[in-house]
């Protein structure tokens, strides 16, 4: 059997790589063919999380796939048939008011677009310090859109960060395996 092919797009939630990685070990175990997608801030910005080529680097030789990184990239995804999910993980507040409102100024929000123009499945792994504040209308719309799915999410540091909530990224493999089928992993709110 073929494997079964995401694209796992990173955008500027840098806490939450080390996760990502994990959980894009745990997908190719699994048999899952991985290529990474860095939104243009992913790829280009050094944080006291790490250096940015030294993340590409890791996602590439974990992969073995060069990562994607700009919009000439993504744009054809859709056209060639390239991938059968895209994986947002993590997706930053910014990330989801593109998506939500149709803006596709990024190579992450670009693979969505060319995706979704399949009716290809598009999955969400939040990560955002105010999905309970200004994101939480933008999380709504998408809860609402086809084809748009979400790795289940619960507040993270509910004392210290009322309005912070990130997706569990363990939960990622099982998600995807439903979005792949067109379903929800539920409960989306843990
Ligand atoms: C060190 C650092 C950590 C950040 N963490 C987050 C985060 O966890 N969630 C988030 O939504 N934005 C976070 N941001 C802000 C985003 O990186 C910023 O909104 C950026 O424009 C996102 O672009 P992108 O969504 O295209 O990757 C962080 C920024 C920095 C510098």
């Amino acid at each position: 059997m073929s494997k079964k092919r995401v694209g796992l797009a990173l955008t500027g939630s840098f806490c939450t790589f080390e996760q990502s990685l994990e959980a894009a070990k745990t997908l190719i175990a699994e048999g899952w063919e991985v290529t990474p997608i860095f939104s243009e801030n992913a790829y280009s910005t050094d944080t006291r999380f790490g250096r940015a080529k030294e993340w590409v680097d890791t996602f590439e030789s974990l992969t073995g796939n060069k990562c994607i990184h700009n919009l000439v990239q993504a744009e054809p995804i859709g056209p060639h048939k390239l991938l059968d999910l895209i994986l947002i993980a993590p997706c930053t507040g910014n990330t989801l008011a593109k998506l939500a409102y149709g803006i596709t100024d990024t190579c992450v929000t670009m693979s969505a677009k060319s995706h979704l123009r399949n009716g290809g499945p598009v999955l969400l792994a939040v990560s955002t310090n105010d999905a309970l504040g200004g994101s939480a209308k933008n999380i709504g719309m998408l809860l609402n859109y086809r084809n748009l799915y979400f790795v289940p999410m619960k507040q993270d540091a509910p004392d210290i960060k009322p309005r912070s909530v990130v997706s569990d990224f363990s939960r990622i493999p099982k998600a995807a395996n439903a979005a792949l089928e067109g379903k929800q992993l539920q409960p989306i709110f843990l």
